[in-house]
């Protein structure tokens, strides 16, 4: 077991970017945990975090009761409406915008590509991270790479490996 790897979710750098005060939480399925903590820490920063959490059904939802207990706005999303609010989370943060003014998110491709997408639209930073099969861990198979927004010398480019420059990228630095 390989333990302690890559990055994780910067609290100071929300205030660095953009002072904000009301930071939204986007998980889905497994990218369910990690938010728990960064939860916890963003209220001890005195923030006023929301939460939204996606599964696909019931019978998969977990970790409900632990953020209540947190006392934050919660909204719980699954696919197939057997519990909370019907479809993805998108479907819950686009009825939210403007009462957010930043993104934390964590969870499966598809779902981050469309958050990304809202924050691009509304020009709102956060930070990312990505879930990817790792074979080595350590950067030296190069399987996890991920595209993002630098560019090199001659316009390529830059590729990062999610396992040791993330798994949390900017939002603004990575292509979706
Ligand atoms: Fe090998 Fe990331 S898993 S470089």
């Amino acid at each position: 077991l390989l333990t302690g790897l890559g990055n994780g979710f910067d609290v100071d750098r929300l205030d660095e970017v953009t002072a904000s005060q009301f930071p939204l939480l986007v998980g889905g399925g497994v990218g369910t945990p990690p938010l728990y903590g960064l939860c916890k820490k963003l209220l001890a920063e005195c923030k006023e975090p929301r939460v939204i959490l996606g599964f696909n059904t019931a019978a998969e939802v977990f970790w409900q009761r632990e953020f209540e207990v947190l006392g934050v706005p919660l909204t719980v999303t699954t696919a197939d409406g057997t519990q909370g609010v019907k479809g993805f989370v998108t479907d819950a943060v686009v009825p939210l915008e403007g009462k957010y003014d930043y993104v934390y998110a964590c969870g499966p491709e598809p779902m981050l590509r469309a958050v990304h997408a809202l924050c691009e639209k509304q020009d709102i930073h956060g930070q990312f991270s990505f879930e990817e099969r790792m074979a080595c861990g350590v950067g030296a198979c190069l399987g996890c790479v991920c595209k993002t927004t630098k560019k090199d010398a001659h316009s390529h480019v830059n590729n990062a490996r999610i396992c040791t420059d993330g798994p949390v990228f900017e939002a603004k630095e990575v292509e979706i």
